[in-house]
């Protein structure tokens, strides 16, 4: 994490009074100030200020930090959450060069998306931990709704996809201290206005923009602000343990139930099987062909149909 972080320094700022290598050899907690200062930066095309105007919410979003570049917003507020940042703050960055995705795969990231992490310290069970991208997902599904997207659809565990394409995932990744879950980051990308031509070209056939399905333009800030507010309260939903809420505004979005699937998990044979529903747990329920259930709460699970 400390070569990213220099990176960022590195991109980012004239480095002052310091030299590069004053900067390498510098102890990682002298950075934070630093990464600090440059997030509240005025940026060209993502914009603090837009994003925070009306934004109704207790605690999300009300300490933003907003990048030009960074390698990933997830390592980013991984460091910032380790140095102080509260619950609810979001880290932001216009571009990444490194961005993550899903079993280690990597995330394009030019301009055009939203592109952001938020830190929070879930005050539930840490087997519950699942339920967070689940919740992430309604969220996002919700934003869409809100901007005049019809029907978007959950796949599970944490894909949204509009017309069967992906426009959106989520990557949450927990920050342990003393071998207890502090933290979880929860990074969301969605495409938002992007080209993508930007795109590899096996991606171009699969994903989709915001801007392709409404056939114009859409506010990154404003589509910010709105995720912000849906995430809280879905959030909210999940410290509050109301997890049957959450499954129900799930369910209504889900693309996989009611679908055949392909089970792929690491180590073990694929198998086939029909969805359906998801458990109480946040796994997806498939019946095997031979008649069998299963709990699915971790691998891929490839639709046939
Ligand atoms: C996936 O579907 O594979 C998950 C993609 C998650 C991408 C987002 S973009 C913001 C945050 N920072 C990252 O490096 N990754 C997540």
């Amino acid at each position: 994490m400390k070569d990213e972080i220099i990176k960022l320094l590195k991109k980012e700022t004239e480095v002052s009074n310091k030299t590069i290598d004053e900067i390498e050899e510098a102890d990682i907690r002298d950075f934070t100030g630093l990464v600090k200062e440059i997030g509240k930066r005025e940026t060209e095309y993502i914009k603090a200020s837009l994003i925070s105007k009306n934004l109704n919410t207790a605690y999300v979003g009300k300490d933003l930090y907003v990048y030009h570049e960074v390698n990933s917003t997830n390592t980013i507020a991984k460091f910032l959450s380790q140095h102080g940042l509260d619950s609810g703050s979001v880290i932001i960055s216009e571009k990444q060069c490194g961005g993550k995705g899903r079993s280690g795969k990597s995330w394009e990231s030019p301009l055009g998306g939203a592109w952001l992490s938020i830190i929070i310290s879930p005050d539930i069970d840490h087997s519950r931990i699942p339920f967070i991208t689940l919740a992430t997902g309604v969220a996002v599904a919700k934003t869409l709704e809100k901007v005049g997207i019809e029907n978007p659809e959950i796949k599970w565990p944490n894909d949204i996809l509009i017309n069967g394409k992906k426009v959106c995932g989520i990557l949450a990744e927990a920050v342990s201290k003393n071998n207890t879950i502090s933290n979880v980051i929860i990074g969301v990308g969605i495409d938002v206005n992007l080209n993508l031509e930007k795109l590899p070209q096996q991606l171009q056939k699969i994903t989709t923009t915001i801007e392709m399905e409404l056939g114009k333009k859409m506010d990154e800030n404003l589509l910010i602000k709105i995720f912000l507010e849906e995430f809280e309260r879905i959030n909210d939903l999940l410290n509050n343990e109301n997890y049957e809420e959450i499954l129900k505004e799930w369910r209504k979005r889900s693309y996989n139930i009611g679908k055949t699937v392909e089970v792929r998990k690491p180590y073990n044979k694929s198998y086939e099987g029909y969805v359906i529903g998801i458990s109480k747990e946040g796994a997806l329920v498939v019946e095997k062909n031979d008649g069998s259930l299963e709990k699915v709460i971790s691998g891929e699970c490839i639709v046939k149909n």
